[in-house]
């Protein structure tokens, strides 16, 4: 019996998805614990691709419990939609009682903050996270087992309604929504999903003690953690494994494995400091052929060098047992790949933790480790191969986090994998 925790350990999209629905093989459950659907999870089965924003990656093989833990935000409209694209052969979902709604006036609030920051803008995804995020801490959010109760949701809603108005009309958004009409359309959610809603932490708890392998599906990534992360270019939830302890309602100690995953390159989407960003040649190469535009949005991502400084820091916040390497193939044929193991100031000191200040890091300069790169001709997943050249870049990395890499990746589909 296992419980794994998935965590991404950049910017988010390191292939979570893919790895979790690998894992998800030999586990019962599959959990989410934070974030909502500003997460894009792609997995590629025989060659089709599905799209994942709030469904835990469990949700394709058709065994597995998947659920939605109480530390997710919910829109039940994507949840929905999402429910309708997939074929009867899926997992069962449970929705936890505790999780948060976002509600129409959220996603009108995200992005009416987001134009009033002009040059600052933080480039979210435009879902009504960080808003939804705002009303549960403070005390006025809606909860999808609030659905259950009339009385509670016009409650709820005579509280956040007015407040979340009174911010659209100081960004000069006129609404037209009201406690009657949102009353009507949270009726309607329950029609459609109340029979998922229930006390997930339960659930969860009860496979952990029959001993069921569960597996917690982190979104998003440590370095855009609201504690961690690169403040205030950040998402609103925790994606670490404390946060997905809490999120999914299970005791941080029943953790076993915490599994980073990490791009072999590092990709951003959104604003905020960047230090080994590729703004030429080598960074669009690396786009181009990592097709690395957003699954949610569709932005393109800034991509550069892996980051040694950043993964440093996300191990010490998350404890990872092992690393999942991915997108290695993406690099091959290069005649060099860098990794920067440290930053240089303006004073030209040199530091190899992560610090909090946006403006060092803004200034810095990346001190890099060269590596020669390797050749697509001399890999052979099927017979677990890979070449002298990629073994050393690997071994640098795990030496140097001092973590062991339990899998590599190297290609989209479930069998583009090698176990070590
Ligand atoms: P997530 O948000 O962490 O689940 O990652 P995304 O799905 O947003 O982005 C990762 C993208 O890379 C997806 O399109 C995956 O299908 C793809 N992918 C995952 N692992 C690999 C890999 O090893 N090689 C290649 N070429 N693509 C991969
Ligand atoms: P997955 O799970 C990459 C980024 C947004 C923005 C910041 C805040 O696919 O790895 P938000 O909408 O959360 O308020 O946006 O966080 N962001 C992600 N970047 N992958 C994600 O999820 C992300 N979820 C949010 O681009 O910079
Ligand atoms: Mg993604």
């Amino acid at each position: 019996m296992t419980v794994t925790s998935i965590i991404g350990a950049q910017w988010g999209d390191e292939g979570k998805g893919k790895i979790t629905d690998f894992l998800a093989d030999k586990s019962k459950v599959v959990a989410r614990s934070q974030g909502g659907n500003n997460a894009g999870h792609t997995i590629v089965v025989d060659g089709k691709k599905h799209k994942l924003h709030l469904l835990p990656s469990g949700i394709l093989r058709k065994d597995i419990i998947n659920v939605i833990g109480n530390g997710v935000v919910v829109n039940p409209d994507v949840l929905l939609k999402e429910l309708a694209n997939l074929d009867d052969e899926r997992g069962q979902l449970f929705i936890s009682d505790r999780a948060h709604i976002i509600m129409p006036y959220h996603k009108m609030l995200d992005g009416a903050e987001e134009n009033s920051k002009g040059k600052s803008f933080i480039g979210t995804t435009g879902n009504g996270i960080g808003p939804c995020y705002s009303d549960k801490a403070s005390r006025i959010g809606l909860r999808m087992g609030d659905l259950e109760d009339d009385d509670m949701i016009i409650e709820r809603l005579e509280k956040a309604l007015p407040r979340n108005q009174a911010l659209l009309n100081h960004y000069g958004i006129k609404d037209d929504l009201t406690i009657d009409g949102l009353f009507e359309t949270c009726k309607a959610w329950r029609r459609e999903l109340g029979g998922f809603i229930t006390d997930t932490s339960l659930l969860v708890n009860q496979h952990i003690d029959n001993g069921d392998s569960v597996l917690l599906e982190g979104a998003q990534g440590v370095h855009i953690d609201i504690e961690y992360g690169t403040y205030p270019f950040v998402t609103s939830s925790s994606p670490t494994t404390a946060g997905a302890a809490l999120g999914s309602g299970i005791a941080p100690s029943k953790i076993s494995d915490v599994v980073g995953v990490t791009k072999a390159y590092l990709t951003r989407v959104g604003s905020g400091p960047f230090p080994t960003e590729l703004e030429d040649e080598v960074g669009e190469m690396i786009r181009e052929k990592g097709q690395e535009f957003g699954t949610t949005t569709g932005r393109p991502r800034r991509c550069g060098w892996l980051d040694l400084v950043m993964l440093e820091l996300s191990n010490r916040i998350c404890g990872f047992t092992s690393l999942v390497i991915t997108k290695l193939d993406i690099l091959s044929d290069m005649d060099e790949i860098k990794v920067c193991v440290a930053y240089k100031g303006e004073d030209g000191t040199e530091i190899n933790h992560f610090p909090s200040f946006l403006s060092y890091l803004g200034k810095c300069t990346p001190v890099y480790k060269s590596f020669t790169g390797w050749s697509s001709e001399d890999i052979d997943i099927t017979n677990g191969i890979i070449p002298e050249e990629m073994k050393n870049f690997l071994d640098f990395v795990s030496e140097s986090l001092n973590i062991p890499i339990s899998i590599v990746s190297l290609g989209p589909g479930r069998d583009e994998t090698i176990i070590f």
